[in-house]
């Protein structure tokens, strides 16, 4: 950009007609996007067999078919996917009778695009089991894309999580996924983060982050939960 200091080229990101589209160039270089499907397996097992039955179980209790998952910092997509293959595997024929969406979202358009499309390659799946593979992709040479019916209840949207308002505006949840996502944010970022979860839950709802990131010194709303393998963070009923 022929700017000469990181001064110049911070005055143009606050100040310059163009700065939008910079800002968005700049955030896609300066951000990770590394994920796969069925990241974590251990916690994805306790969501599985554990906290989705009973949340399932929970809704129904009350006459209601209706459930809301965030998935928050998305990447590329292999996560939504993920959470939407088990809500196959758990629901089955029943999943046609829910409400179900789940929001995904990422700070850059970038892999929203690519989420969207659906198309990975083999070593995105390296930790999915060859079952799942094979039930919901279609291989096509070396490439695999998403089976088309784990597509209608995820819906992709950009979001940044230092936006405050915008995270208020988002639908009340029952299961917040944020994932290696907080792990790069500072503390007063990640209060600030976590707060707005908390908020968004609905009463008994809970949230799973990353295997290497902990809420201590964070935040104290949570009730953790301890599962073999895994922390589960509960608003309280
Ligand atoms: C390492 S990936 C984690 C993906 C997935 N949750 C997982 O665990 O596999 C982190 C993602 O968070 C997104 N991210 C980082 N800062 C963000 C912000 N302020 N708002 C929204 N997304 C953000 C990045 O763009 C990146 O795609």
């Amino acid at each position: 950009m022929n700017l000469k200091t990181f001064g110049e080229y911070y005055y143009f990101l606050r100040f310059d007609a163009t700065r939008k589209e910079e800002m968005a160039k700049l955030f896609e270089v300066i951000t990770t996007n590394e994920t796969s499907f069925y990241r974590n397996p251990p916690q994805l097992k306790v969501f599985q067999d554990d906290i989705l039955p009973a949340t399932l179980d929970g809704i129904r209790k009350r006459g209601q078919k209706k459930l809301r998952i965030w998935s928050a910092g998305c990447s590329t997509g292999e996560e939504p996917y993920t959470l939407s293959i088990i809500l196959h595997e758990v629901l089955k024929t029943e999943l046609s009778q829910w409400d179900i969406k789940i929001t995904a979202n990422d700070l850059s358009e970038a892999v929203l695009k690519a989420a969207r499309q659906g198309r990975y390659s083999e070593y995105a799946l390296r930790t999915t089991p060859k079952e799942i593979v094979d039930k919901y992709f279609i291989k096509r040479d070396t490439v695999y894309d998403v089976q088309p019916k784990l597509k209608p209840i995820i819906n992709f949207a950009p979001i940044n999580l230092s936006d405050r308002f915008m995270l208020k505006r988002n639908e009340k949840s029952n299961i917040i996924f944020c994932r290696n996502v907080i792990i790069y944010f500072d503390d007063e970022m990640k209060r600030q983060v976590i707060e707005s979860f908390y908020d968004n839950l609905l009463p008994g709802g809970c949230m799973l982050i990353g295997h290497s990131e902990s809420l201590h010194n964070i935040s104290r709303t949570f009730k953790p939960e301890h599962h073999v393998g895994t922390i589960v963070y509960r608003k309280q009923a």
